[in-house]
């Protein structure tokens, strides 16, 4: 993809939530759920990993994962002026073994888009390998409301960069369930006008599919699945009780 080439661009762009909030809530998370004790954390899907960044100020240790060598970069570049310790590892999620295995996993920003069921349970496969027996798989905004069309668009600025961004998805095969969708990023750097336009078809997994996937997979506990803001997420709010469940949400599983 385009965008993910552009990693400044991409954190300006995306970068709308508070990573301080979001690691608070992951440590209540973990105190609640997780039978480990938590030390080590793998970001999957990392891009410009600003949780890592903070999961590592804390003095946890911080593994990011990512398939773009640009975003992977642009990590290692802000973690050393950061002064902090970030692994990075350049992987596709779909398939991948980690050497040493951690305590506690985290796909953000509705990341875990899997193109078919097949490479969905691979994920899972991977993530399993990677993760020990009693730790949580953190995954926020499974896309869940499939009843609609969706179209978004949001300006973001930073340090004389203003980035415009266009969201949108499209039902375009509703026998296999694919969608189509199209990110356009609008960039004013300085004065220089720039655009980058990626289009995607991907498999919608409906919310009782992808718990079946779950339960064939064999490997997690389904914990459940709560409603957020792009901040925090709800635990006293499950999906089951919300009038019209959103995609804004957190799915946690936790390794048999
Ligand atoms: C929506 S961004 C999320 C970035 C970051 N987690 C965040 O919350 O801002 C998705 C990221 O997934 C990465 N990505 C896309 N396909 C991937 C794959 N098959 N394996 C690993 N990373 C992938 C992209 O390079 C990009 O950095």
């Amino acid at each position: 993809m385009e965008i993910y080439k552009h990693p400044l661009y991409y954190e300006v762009a995306f970068s709308f939530f508070d990573p301080k909030e979001q690691v608070d809530c992951f440590e209540k998370i973990i105190e609640k759920f997780s039978k480990v004790k938590v030390k080590r954390f793998l970001d999957v899907a990392c891009g410009p990993g600003l949780q890592l960044r903070e999961i590592a100020k804390r003095g946890y240790e911080a593994v990011g994962l990512d398939s773009s060598p640009e975003m992977l970069a642009y990590l290692r570049q802000k973690a050393r002026e950061e002064g902090v310790r970030i692994e990075t590892i350049q992987a596709d999620m779909y398939n991948f073994r980690l050497k040493q295995k951690v305590d506690f996993v985290f796909i953000m920003m509705g990341s875990l888009v899997a193109g078919s069921n097949d490479k969905f349970l691979s994920h899972l496969d991977s993530v399993a390998h990677s993760l020990k027996s009693g730790g949580l798989y953190f995954i926020q905004n499974k896309a869940v409301d499939w009843t609609q069309n969706a179209e978004q668009s949001w300006t973001m600025e930073r340090n004389g960069i203003t980035v415009k961004t266009t969201f949108s998805t499209r039902w375009k095969d509703i026998l296999n369930q694919i969608y189509t969708e199209k990110i356009i990023l609008e960039v004013n750097d300085h004065g220089q006008l720039l655009k980058f336009e990626d289009e995607e078809d991907l498999k919608f997994i409906f919310p009782q599919e992808f718990k079946a996937l779950i339960r064939l997979n064999g490997k997690f506990e389904f914990l459940g699945w709560w409603e957020g803001t792009e901040s925090t997420w709800h635990l006293d709010r499950p999906l089951e009780k919300a009038k019209t469940p959103s995609n804004i949400n957190m799915v946690l599983l936790r390794r048999k």
